[in-house]
C-alpha cells in the first residue's frame, strides 16, 4: 500500500507528493505548524488526505502542548485549529478533520477530563480516522465498481487515488475495485495542469498497481470522446454542495460538459466528509487561487513572457446536472440530488449533526 501519511511516535510522516514521480521521499512533521505547512505546500493533497492530515495536526498540537491547565490548553486548541484552517479553503474535509478533533476535545474538556487522558483520546481518534478513510474508500469501490464498464477506457482528472486519501483512493478506488471484480479497464489520466496531479501522481500510482494507464494533455479528451475511445469518466471531489454541485480540480467542469455532449456517464466518488450540507449550491464554494508561478514555470523554467497576466484558480464547480451519480461509502446518490443527499444524511448523521447543517 502507498503510505501517503502515517502517524509515528516521532510525528506525522508524509510522502512528499511534490517530488513524485521521480523521488520517493518523506517529510516528518513534528508539530502542528509543520503539518499546516505540509498541507499548504501540497506535500500532502487531495481532500480526504487533507482531512485526516488536519485531524492529525490537531492531535499532534494537543499531544505536544505543554499547557498545565484546561483553560490554557483550550486557548491553544483554538490557535491550532485556526492555523490549520487557514491552509487551504476549498476541500471541506480540512474543516471536517479539524472539527472532529475539536468536538472531541470540547466534550472531554467539558467533563474536566485529565489532560493526559485527553491527549491519548485525540491521538487515538485521529489514528482511527485514518483507518476509517481507507474503509470508506473500499466501500466506495464496492458501491461503484458495477457502474464502470465491463471492458473499456475510463477517463479521470487530477488524482483521486491512494495518494489523495489514506489509501486505495476514491475515484481510483472505484477503478481498482472494478478491476478486482474482473472488469478490463484501461485508464486515461488527464495531466491536470498546472500542478500535474494526473501526469505525476495518478500515472505513478496506477503503474505501481499494473493498471494500464495513458496520460493525456488536458485538451485531448474531446477528440478521444468523439472517437468513442472513452466509456466513462470518474473523478473525486473537494466539496459537494447540498444540491449536488461538485467542486473539484480545475478542468473537471469542462470534462463534465464534454461527457454530457458525448453521452458518456460522469461519476463522482467522494467520502461523506466531502458533503457540505451547510452550503446550498456550488457558487458559494470558496475557490482557492494559487500562485502565478505554478502557471508561468515548468520544472523551474519560465514558460511565459515576463509580466504577462496569469489566472490560477485551483478548482472549478461542476453543476449537479452534469453528474450521472455520486458514489459515497454509504451508497450511490442520483438526481435529484437535493432529495437523495438529504435522505442519505438522515440515514447516516446523528440528530445534532443534522441540526447544525440545516
Ligand atoms: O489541489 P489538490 O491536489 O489537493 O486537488 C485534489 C483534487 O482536486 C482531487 O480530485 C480531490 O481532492 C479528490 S481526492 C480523492
Amino acid at each position: 500500500m502507498i503510505p501517503t501519511l502515517e502517524w509515528l511516535p516521532t510525528g506525522v510522516n508524509f510522502l512528499d507528493q511534490t517530488k513524485l514521480p521521480l523521488e520517493e521521499t518523506y517529510v516528518l512533521a513534528t508539530d502542528y505548524k509543520q503539518v499546516a505547512t505540509v498541507i499548504r505546500d501540497m506535500i500532502v493533497r487531495g481532500a480526504p488526505a487533507i482531512g485526516v492530515s488536519a485531524a492529525m495536526g490537531m492531535a499532534i498540537g494537543i499531544d505536544r502542548s505543554t499547557a498545565k491547565t484546561l483553560p490554557a490548553l483550550t486557548e491553544e486548541v483554538a490557535v491550532i485549529a485556526k492555523t490549520l484552517a487557514e491552509t487551504r479553503p476549498t476541500a471541506v474535509n480540512l474543516f471536517w478533520g479539524i472539527d472532529e478533533i475539536r468536538n472531541l476535545y470540547n466534550n472531554l474538556a467539558a467533563k474536566n477530563t485529565p489532560i493526559p487522558e485527553i491527549k491519548s483520546a485525540v491521538v487515538a481518534k485521529a489514528r482511527r480516522m485514518y483507518d476509517e478513510d481507507i474503509a470508506a474508500c473500499k466501500q466506495m469501490g464496492a458501491h461503484g465498481a458495477s457502474l464502470l464498464p465491463q471492458e473499456g477506457t475510463v477517463l479521470t482528472h487530477c488524482n483521486a487515488g491512494a495518494l489523495a486519501t489514506c489509501g486505495y483512493g476514491s475515484a481510483l478506488g472505484v477503478i481498482r475495485a472494478a478491476i478486482e471484480r474482473g472488469h478490463k479497464i484501461d485508464v486515461f489520466a488527464d495531466e491536470t495542469r498546472p500542478f500535474l496531479q494526473g501526469a505525476r501522481l495518478t500515472a505513478w500510482e496506477l503503474m505501481k498497481d499494473n493498471i494500464p494507464t495513458t496520460v493525456l494533455c488536458d485538451n485531448m479528451a474531446a477528440a478521444l470522446m468523439r472517437q468513442g475511445r472513452i466509456q466513462a469518466v470518474i473523478v473525486g471531489a473537494d466539496r459537494i454542495a447540498a444540491n449536488g454541485d461538485v467542486a473539484n480540480k480545475i478542468g473537471t467542469y469542462g470534462v463534465s460538459i464534454l461527457a454530457k455532449e458525448h453521452n458518456i456517464p460522469f461519476y463522482v466518488a467522494a467520502p461523506w466528509s466531502t458533503l457540505d450540507l451547510a452550503t446550498s449550491h456550488g457558487d458559494l464554494i470558496p475557490i482557492e487561487q494559487r500562485s502565478a508561478t505554478e502557471v508561468t514555470h515548468s520544472n523551474g523554467r519560465q514558460m511565459t513572457p515576463h509580466g504577462v497576466a496569469i489566472e490560477n484558480p485551483a478548482f472549478d464547480v461542476t453543476p449537479a446536472k452534469y453528474v450521472t451519480a455520486i458514489i459515497t461509502e454509504h451508497g450511490v446518490l442520483r438526481a435529484p440530488y437535493e432529495q437523495s443527499i438529504q435522505s442519505m444524511a438522515k440515514q447516516n448523521l446523528s440528530e445534532p449533526e443534522l441540526a447544525t447543517t440545516s
